[in-house]
């Protein structure tokens, strides 16, 4: 059994497909969403999901506080796997040193291109011939490490930045939670060993 982790901000569709993959899984389980913006309306999806949901607040004077909280949480709920699904926030080197598990992240962009903010837009106005995502894992320096798995379609500007935005959603709902069951069904296989 893989114990997952989600860490979000905002709208949280890549959440929720997560949650449609793990629904009935008897394998893996979300165990918790931790979000940082108490209006996102991912801790809606959440709650229709039956997932707990914890705000945190990552303000400079409550980050040392959160942080501490968040590595508690992962540690109580015997977390396997930590996924970022549009979390707006870069984990603190501190987390980040006392997390043991694998940390997740996606990213609208086919990086080592388009880093940061406003990615899709960004290569939408580029000369790129194709547009795309990647799955990596998170390392100090932001949209940096390792990456596990990059999707890629034709630009077709013609469609417009809006349909553009979609094709690429689709390609994350798609994509994310294969790579994460794929990790949590490796992660298994090693914790039976
Ligand atoms: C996604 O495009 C993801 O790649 C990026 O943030 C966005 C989150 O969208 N990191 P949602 O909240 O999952 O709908």
């Amino acid at each position: 059994m893989a114990n997952i982790a989600i860490l979000a901000s905002g709208n949280g569709s890549n959440f929720e497909a997560l949650a449609d993959t793990f629904d009935n899984d008897k394998e893996n389980e979300i165990r918790l969403l931790i979000y940082d913006r108490k209006k996102a309306f991912v801790s809606q999806r959440a709650r229709r999901n039956n997932i707990p949901a914890y705000y945190l607040n990552f303000s400079k004077e409550k980050k040392d506080m959160s942080d501490s909280t968040l590595i508690k949480l992962f540690n109580e709920n015997k977390i396997d796997i930590i996924v970022l699904a549009g979390f707006m926030r870069i984990l603190s080197k501190f987390v980040l040193e006392n997390i043991k598990v694998p940390i997740v992240n996606i990213h609208p962009a086919l990086l080592p291109k388009y880093k940061g903010l406003n990615a899709i837009e960004r290569a939408f106005h580029s000369t790129d011939q194709r547009i795309g995502i990647t799955i990596h894992y998170v390392v100090e320096e932001v949209d940096s490490g390792e990456i596990i798995l990059q999707k890629s379609i034709k630009l077709r500007r013609s469609k417009g930045l809006e349909q553009v935005i979609k094709d690429i959603h689709k390609l994350e709902h798609k994509w994310y939670p294969y790579v994460i069951k794929k990790l949590c069904v490796n992660l298994n296989s090693r914790k039976n060993l």
